[in-house]
């Protein structure tokens, strides 16, 4: 499934290869399932750290069959900066997701983002900035219907769309909320939001249809609904996220905002709906392969002692690297012991075989145990400067970031988002 890269890395201590085949499929499994409602990719916090530049140029080579224009029209991220990045490799609505900082707005502005709305006073404050340089913002309103972070309370969104009404500067052409618990299959509350948001969008369309129906209805300040509302064929509403998708698809609306699903990677270790790819592998290097005698203890705070005599990797990643430090030689370390190298714990894979992590994890190094036999380590071709694999696969082993993040006690964004500055991204 993965694309060798191999040749790139000879200088690298430690990379990322970034599968572009993967995020193609997953993106065309997803828009299936979707149907007619629009695939946004959701790229903050840099593309989850892998780097908008690595990404966008992906998904926004995604066609679907017989089409020529990409499928990609709107993309989100979570600040000016990050718009100005995307602004500079893609020509369609950037949405920024969440709260727009007043500070914000002039570049916001300027790179023709779309901000979130989320009370008359923000409007007013975008209305004038907008004003000011003759332009038209485009704005999505953020509608809290239960996650409890930022947004309009549902029950007074109708009222803030009304009011949007006054803001010839403004124009709407989207709403959206967020789930706080799409994780959980036939969750009341999460049925719930979607009850309340299917609601907002209908009081919200039987507004624009009467207000459509009589020639567009002046307002206070003399703006018809035509001015400020792109009407109901463009007005987008969008509430789920991968999650979201994977156990609430028939609240899909016009479109669906999916971060993590593009790399194939599940909130948790849990089964998904969707058969998507992972395109995701983190490789590093041994630095050195020393034989150690029995009793000799293993890296910082002697955490570890060698019961047996043993070859030990030491690979050139560490917790600097993103490595969970937590996972310093979690459960079973002993390659004589149970949980050993067919154990649960925190393992590498090399050749096919997993390799058990050793002692505490150091900024930049971290210790294997490859076993007593030489002869096996050699038939392996495991020597100073061999690649070992942290996440992905090797044969028929595999090690995913739904692995890593059981075994911290977290989730797959905190492990995708914590990978160091020093991991080179390669896309394949
Ligand atoms: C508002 C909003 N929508 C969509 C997403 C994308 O989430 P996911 O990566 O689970 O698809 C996020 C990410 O946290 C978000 O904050």
């Amino acid at each position: 499934m993965f694309k060798n890269s191999s040749a790139k890395q000879a200088t690298d201590r430690i990379w990322l290869e970034i599968h572009s085949d993967a995020i193609l499929h997953n993106m065309h499994v997803m828009q299936q399932r979707i149907g007619k409602a629009r695939l946004i990719p959701v790229l903050k916090a840099s593309a989850y750290g892998l780097g908008i530049r690595h990404i966008l140029p992906i998904i926004t080579r995604c066609r679907q069959a017989g089409e020529t224009s990409p499928l990609i029209k709107c993309i989100a991220v979570t600040n000016a900066d990050e718009v100005t990045e995307a602004r500079s490799l893609f020509g369609g609505e950037i949405l920024l997701l969440g709260a727009a900082l007043e500070s914000e707005i002039p570049s916001l502005l300027a790179a023709g983002a779309t901000l979130p709305i989320e009370s008359v006073a923000f409007a007013a404050k975008v209305q004038k900035h907008a004003k000011r340089i003759r332009r038209q913002a485009k704005i999505h309103m953020l509608v809290d219907t239960g996650m409890g972070r930022l947004g309009v309370l549902y029950s007074k969104a109708l009222s803030l769309f009304l009011d949007l009404k006054q803001y010839s500067n403004l124009r709407l052409t989207g709403v959206y909320s967020h789930l706080s618990n799409a994780i959980t299959p036939e969750d009341q509350h999460t049925l719930s939001q979607i009850l309340r948001f299917t609601k907002l969008s209908r009081d919200i369309q039987k507004h624009l249809k009467a207000s459509h129906a009589s020639g567009g209805e002046k307002s206070g300040g003399g703006i018809s609904h035509h001015n400020v509302f792109s009407g109901k064929k463009n007005l987008l509403f969008h509430l789920l996220n991968s999650d979201g998708l994977h156990h609430y698809s028939m609240a899909s609306f016009d479109a669906v905002r999916s971060g993590i699903n593009l790399y194939g990677i599940y909130e948790m270790k849990k089964p998904g709906r969707l058969p998507l790819k992972p395109a995701l592998q983190l490789k590093t290097k041994i630095a050195s392969i020393r034989k150690l005698p029995a009793g000799f203890s293993v890296g910082y705070g002697r955490e570890y002692t060698l019961k047996k005599s043993s070859y030990v990797a030491t690979l050139t990643a560490g917790y600097a690297d993103g490595l969970p430090f937590a996972l310093s030689g979690k459960k079973g370390h002993n390659h004589d012991g149970k949980k050993g190298h067919d154990g649960l714990g925190f393992h590498v894979l090399a050749a096919g075989c997993r390799f058990p992590i050793l002692g505490r994890i150091s900024m930049d190094y971290t210790n294997i145990d490859l076993g007593p036999n030489l002869r096996f380590i050699e038939s392996l071709a495991l020597r100073p400067g061999a690649t070992i694999t942290l996440i992905g696969k090797s044969k028929q082993q595999e090690i995913s970031v739904e692995d890593w993040a059981t075994l911290k006690d977290s989730h797959s964004y905190d492990i995708v988002c914590s990978l160091g500055k020093r991991v080179k991204s390669i896309v394949c």
